[in-house]
């Protein structure tokens, strides 16, 4: 359930308008909803609890949604924070998340990110190889301390969903086999430099069946069984994210009471603290892109093209996956659908969020509202064209405010510099 609702015949996040906002701060803009992201929250961890997980620790991946206010209207109901590099870590310190429950992943960490990680505290650090693994060590002992680390494995299943977001096969660049992930393991336990605390894994996103998750899952139960019988201490087993959510053309996804009765079913008997890195299923029907229609282009053979005036720099998803995302009317004309192309005004014809799509009747000036967007919408937007970064509104019952505002020209210039060779006029 989220909280985008027709009321008195408009589209309104909670208890504003959305036109209230599109007037207030202009479009594009991305619009969040603070009770849709307070419920995801909230609907998973309860389901996890009442299936007797204990006390989970839930660390929303920020690659997901990464505003500082997004971030900390989720710390203040106790999750943490999934991050894959020192931006991501700033973020979640900044947004008051503690360090010990933030979880830092990424095939590529580098030396100074470990560092950064580690002078600040964090809870855990998922190695995914063997020479990151030694990075880490070095690193930590450089620095006269132990880096608490899970080792990630590759369950090698197959999470169906997109190509480009599946990585939990062996030929995909993330973690490692259970055969190496039990020598790492015990390597790791008798290195003055390391502290391994558990395992983890994340075979994908949008993953709408529970199969595959299942598959991974008991994979990871053996393995932290045959790790406890070699005398290794295992604390933590972290599942991942991975979930997926209804993008309204698609399978209807698990939920997450299906989800969490399977890892119950799963896991019986198994005691360990677990973890969760959720993004998309916390985020995405969160949010929505809030666009003008500049004006209708019609062909003379009827094509008719919707032109907005955001585009693929601003939500890239369509673009980059072929994902689909629900486009409502921000006031729904009556009347009978009309079939549509609806585009963007970046000079490429990947530029399109659709096409023939039946719709209620644009007209220029109108606006529209592209559904489930607060999943790895802004934060995978760009400058593209010289197009202003895209801004943020949060939501929260009659109020909204500005999480991050539109730049101005003179901001995006000002990042820039002149070589001292090309200052002069001549
Ligand atoms: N943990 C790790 C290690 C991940 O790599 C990811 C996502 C997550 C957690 C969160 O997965 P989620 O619960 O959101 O499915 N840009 C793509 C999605 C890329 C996902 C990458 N990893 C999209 O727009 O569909």
């Amino acid at each position: 359930m989220n909280h985008f609702e027709l009321s008195g015949g408009e589209l309104a996040c909670e208890d504003v308008g959305l036109s209230a906002i599109a007037e207030a701060v202009g479009t594009p803009v991305y619009v969040y909803s603070t009770a849709t992201l307070e419920r995801h929250y909230t609907v998973l961890r309860d389901a996890l609890v009442s299936e007797g997980l204990g006390d989970p620790l839930i660390a929303f991946a920020v690659k997901s949604n990464s505003n500082v206010a997004v971030l900390r209207t989720l710390g203040r109901l106790g999750a943490g924070a999934d991050t894959v590099s020192e931006g991501e870590i700033r973020r979640a310190l900044a947004a008051g998340i503690p360090a010990e429950r933030i979880v830092f992943s990424g095939v590529g960490k580098t030396e100074a990110e470990i560092a950064f990680a580690l002078r600040n505290g964090v809870g855990e650090i998922n190695v995914e190889s063997e020479p990151e693994m030694h990075t880490a060590s070095a690193v930590a002992q450089s620095m006269g301390t132990r880096a608490t680390i899970a080792i990630r494995v590759n369950p090698d299943v197959s999470a169906g969903g997109h190509a480009k977001i599946s990585t939990g096969k062996s030929d995909n660049k993330f973690g490692v086999s259970f055969s190496e992930a039990e020598r790492l393991y015990a390597q790791a336990s008798n290195n003055a430099g390391l502290k391994p605390v558990g395992v983890t894994c994340h075979i994908g996103s949008q993953i709408t069946h529970l199969a595959p998750l299942e598959e991974a899952f008991v994979k990871m139960r053996s393995l932290v069984e045959r790790l406890r019988g070699e005398g290794l201490a295992v604390e933590r087993l972290d599942l991942g994210g991975g979930l997926g959510v209804p993008y309204f053309n698609m399978p209807t996804p698990a939920t997450p009471a299906d989800y969490a009765a399977m890892i119950a079913r799963t896991m019986k008997g198994l005691d360990v603290q677990f973890a969760f890195e959720p993004g998309r299923m916390i985020s995405a029907n969160a949010g929505v892109l809030l666009s003008t229609v500049q004006h209708i282009h019609e062909r003379p053979e009827g094509r008719k093209f919707v032109v907005l005036d955001a585009a693929m720099n601003d939500l890239i998803r369509p673009a980059m996956y072929d994902a689909y995302h629900d486009i409502r009317p921000v006031k729904p004309r009556e009347g009978d659908p009309v079939t549509y192309d609806v585009v963007g005004p970046i000079c490429e014809t990947g530029d399109t969020f659709t096409r023939d799509r039946d719709l209620p009747r644009l007209e220029a000036g109108d606006l529209v509202a592209f559904m489930s967007a607060g999943a790895y919408g802004a934060v995978m937007s760009s400058e593209y064209n010289s197009r202003l970064l895209v801004p943020e509104v949060l939501v929260n019952g009659d109020q909204f405010a500005v999480i991050r505002p539109r730049p101005t020209y003179e901001d995006m210039l000002d990042r820039e510099a002149m070589p001292g060779w090309l200052a002069s006029d001549t």
